[in-house]
C-alpha cells in the first residue's frame, strides 16, 4: 500500500443499465478504489464484470447511480459535464485498446492534438515536448509516420506519448495490449509501468493478462459488483 497522495477515488459505486429486454442489471453494486501517487492499480475480472463501466465513472465519462468519485481530493461526479472535461483533460490521460489516433495526423501531430483539446497547445514548445516524448516511446524514427504506417504495437506507444502530453496525474488504461502480439504487449506494458517507478504517473489499467496484473503495485478484481483487492 502506497502512503502518497490520494490521486483517484471511487468511493461506493452502483451502477445498472437497463436491459433491452425490460428490467435492470445491477452492474456494479458498491464498488470502491484509490489510486494513490506513482503507483500502478491493475483491475482483473470476467467480462461483463463491469470494469470499464468502473473505469468510465472514475473517469466522469459515465455517472454513477450513486457514490462518489474524487479526483486530488475534489468531487467531480457532481461538476457539470463542462467543468468535467476540463477538468479531465489536465487530469488524465487514456489508452485503450483501439488506441483511436487520428488518421490524418502524423504521430507527433497526434501527440500534439492533446495539448490543442486542453487549450495547452504552446507552439514550438509543445512540438518539442510531443518529440521528446515520442523518444521516450521509442518512436524517434517514427515522428512524422501516419498511423497506417505504423505497426499496431507503434500506435499504442503513441497513444501512450499522447496521453502524456498534458502530464497528467494519472494514466487510465483499458486492455492497451488487447489487441497485440506477446512480444509487443510485452514492451507497451513495460512502458506503462515504468511511467510509474519513474514517477510521471500513476496507472489504473484494465488487463486480463494475470502475469500483467501481478507486475502492477497492486490487484484489484470486479466481481459480483464489488472491487477486492487480491
Ligand atoms: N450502455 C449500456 N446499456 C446496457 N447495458 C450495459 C451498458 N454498458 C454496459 N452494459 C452492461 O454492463 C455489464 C458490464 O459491462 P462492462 O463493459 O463494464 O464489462 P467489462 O468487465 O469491461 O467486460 P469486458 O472484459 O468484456 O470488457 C455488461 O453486462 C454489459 O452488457
Ligand atoms: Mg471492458
Amino acid at each position: 500500500m502506497s502512503s502518497g497522495r490520494k490521486i483517484l477515488s471511487a468511493v461506493e459505486i452502483r451502477k445498472s443499465f437497463k436491459s433491452p429486454g425490460g428490467g435492470l442489471t445491477e452492474v456494479l453494486k458498491g464498488a470502491s478504489l484509490d489510486v494513490f501517487e506513482n503507483e500502478s492499480v491493475s483491475i482483473s475480472g470476467e467480462s461483463g464484470a463491469g470494469k470499464t463501466t468502473f473505469l468510465n465513472i472514475a473517469a466522469a465519462l459515465e455517472s454513477p447511480d450513486a457514490g462518489e468519485v474524487h479526483w486530488l481530493g475534489r468531487r467531480i461526479d457532481a461538476l457539470s459535464n463542462s467543468a468535467q472535461s476540463a477538468l479531465r483533460a489536465e487530469f488524465m490521460g487514456f489508452v485503450f485498446q483501439n488506441c483511436c489516433l487520428i488518421p490524418e495526423l502524423n504521430a507527433r501531430e497526434n501527440v500534439e492534438f492533446a495539448a490543442r483539446i486542453a487549450g495547452r497547445h504552446r507552439g514550438r514548445k509543445s512540438r518539442e515536448r510531443a518529440e521528446g516524448l515520442l523518444e521516450f516511446a521509442g518512436l524517434g524514427g517514427r515522428m512524422r509516420h501516419l498511423p497506417s504506417q505504423l505497426s499496431g504495437g507503434e500506435k499504442q506507444r503513441v497513444a501512450i506519448a499522447r496521453a502524456l502530453m498534458n502530464e497528467p496525474s494519472v494514466i487510465l488504461a483499458d486492455e492497451p495490449t488487447g489487441n497485440l502480439d506477446e512480444r509487443t504487449g510485452e514492451a507497451v506494458m513495460q512502458m506503462l509501468l515504468s511511467l510509474c517507478s519513474e514517477g510521471r504517473a500513476s496507472l489504473l489499467l484494465i488487463t486480463h493478462n494475470p502475469d500483467f496484473a501481478r507486475r502492477t503495485s497492486r490487484s484489484v478484481r470486479i466481481s459480483h459488483g464489488i472491487a477486492c483487492e487480491v
